[in-house]
């Protein structure tokens, strides 16, 4: 399966209407070309790709949204654990790339982003919530990270 749906809501959202490309978004997988998103295939966790990927960029950004997650493993440990590393991934690059002001959205399980990265979020946004969407399986552990508020 393809990636690159939130991209295309993104695109909606910013009210992408030319080629110029407001949206920036990654993934293991391949995506197809979506009017106005830049996208890039590149595992984010890994150190070389990640420093291509951080040499090419040009702004910071007014929102950052992660929705990366792993292949789930069934051992909610190995799950946690994996994804709270992606979490942390994504929270060091919305504290880098983010503008004042801007909002950072992070899918994490119900263990949730682990204690550091709480405290660095809960530090650095002014309003931060966890939250479970309401299209969210009741028996799924998916919630998301939402940091309101960045301070440069
Ligand atoms: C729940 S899906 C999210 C789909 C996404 N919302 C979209 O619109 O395509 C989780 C995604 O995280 C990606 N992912 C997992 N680990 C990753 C990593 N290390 N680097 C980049 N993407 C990763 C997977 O390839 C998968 O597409």
């Amino acid at each position: 399966m393809r990636s690159g749906w939130w991209c295309q809501v993104a695109a909606q959202k910013v009210g992408v209407k030319s080629s110029e490309e407001l949206v920036v978004g990654l993934d293991l997988k391949s995506c197809e070309p979506i009017m106005g998103v830049k996208f890039v295939e590149i595992d984010f966790l890994d150190e070389t790709q990640f420093l291509e990927f951080e040499n090419s960029l040009d702004t910071k950004f007014n929102i950052i949204l992660s929705d990366m997650a792993p292949n789930s493993t069934g051992h909610k440990k190995t799950d946690n654990l994996q994804i709270m590393a992606l979490v942390e991934a994504a929270s060091d690059f919305a504290i880098k790339y983010l503008k004042q002001d801007g909002c950072f959205v992070a899918k994490v399980l119900d263990a949730g982003p682990g204690p550091e990265v709480q405290r660095l979020v809960n530090k650095k946004f002014e309003k931060v919530i966890n939250f479970k969407p309401k299209a969210s399986r009741s028996d799924s552990s998916e919630r998301y990270l939402v940091a309101i508020g960045y301070k440069e």
